[in-house]
């Protein structure tokens, strides 16, 4: 039986796959400090974790027996992976399962930045909504609009299917050339040329920032931001530049740079819809991710290989 940490309270039936070994896991369901974590470790094989944690050399160095450690997210920005492979700890995480519900949340958030949905429903609930009038709160379709979606991974290409139903033009933008239709090659000409605009690209040292103040410069007047990837992906006090001074119409972002902050710029901003990184956020999803993160810690503690190693090159050593 093996002992496996997890960080955090997991949805009903998340455990299920290491329900044969020791589970350390707490009462409450506060984060873990960088120095509890290091404490927990200590003789532990396994480590279930959330994106909110932050798994870097020194927790490692504390766990001289952990051999897997498996995100619930598709993202793992969080952890330092070239820190695991050097002590040949296997990095897991779970793609693909939320591609659906990302997408669903990213449209929904296209929707309600081109029609002021966040605006419009906070003066109807503080009392300030006096009246139909035939000029108030006055959108951007999004029927016929155009589309780009930077990152054209499963969740842009899922993103790009539900577009469709409402027809809107696709254009989309990756590192290397896609050969789908609606590939535009030059990211900077995708910006000018969209008028909703849909991040999905991990962060990485090229991704950090991708959106600046350059780029949102390009942006037309009446063009949407939406943002359901990583935080730093764009530069948020940019951003609510952009916002403030109207040279974009408005944004809908999920995550943020410095989470669970969020710039006081962008909490002043007009017309920007702000959700708390909820993605992936239905039962069925994240119990399905649960489960296919612990299924990958079951896995490797059986000296079988899991499903989805971000560090596969751990598995090949003797
Ligand atoms: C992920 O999985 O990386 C998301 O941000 C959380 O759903």
């Amino acid at each position: 039986m093996a002992r496996v940490v997890v960080s955090r309270h997991l949805p009903d039936g998340g455990l299920d796959p290491i329900a044969h070994h020791e589970i350390v896991i707490r009462d409450h369901d506060d984060r873990y400090s960088a120095g509890e974590l290091a404490a927990a470790l200590a003789d532990a094989d396994a480590l279930v974790c959330l994106l909110t944690d932050r798994v870097d050399g020194g927790a490692m160095e504390a766990a001289p027996a952990l051999r897997v450690i498996a995100n619930v997210a598709v993202g793992f920005d969080n952890i330092d992976v070239a820190a695991a492979t050097e002590r040949s700890i296997v990095v897991c995480n779970t793609p693909g399962i939320l591609d659906e519900t990302t997408a669903d949340l990213a449209f929904a958030l296209v929707l309600a930045a081109c029609r002021r949905m966040s605006a419009a429903e906070s003066d109807l609930r503080q009392g300030n909504w006096q009246g139909w009038e035939l000029s108030g709160y006055l959108g951007q379709d999004v029927h016929g609009a155009t589309l780009g979606i930077v990152g054209f991974g499963r969740i842009g290409q899922a993103l790009a299917r539900r577009a469709s139903g409402f027809s809107m033009e696709v254009i989309h933008h990756a590192r290397r050339d896609t050969g789908l239709p609606g590939y535009v090659a030059d990211l900077d000409e995708l910006l000018a040329r969209a008028d909703a605009i849909s991040l999905h690209v991990p962060l990485g040292p090229d991704t950090h920032h991708l959106i600046d103040a350059r780029r949102l410069a390009l942006m037309k007047p009446t063009a949407v931001l939406v943002n359901t990837a990583r935080g730093p992906v764009v530069d948020e006090e940019a951003l609510a530049e952009a916002l403030h001074s109207g040279a974009i119409f408005g944004a809908g972002i999920d995550v943020y740079e410095k989470e669970p902050a969020v710039h006081p710029r962008l909490l002043s901003a007009p017309n920007v819809v702000l959700l708390p990184h909820i993605g992936s956020a239905s039962v069925r999803t994240r119990t399905a991710m649960a489960r296919m993160a612990t299924q990958c810690v079951a896995d490797v503690l059986a000296g079988r290989r899991p499903a989805h190693p971000v560090n596969p090159e751990v598995l090949e050593r003797p």
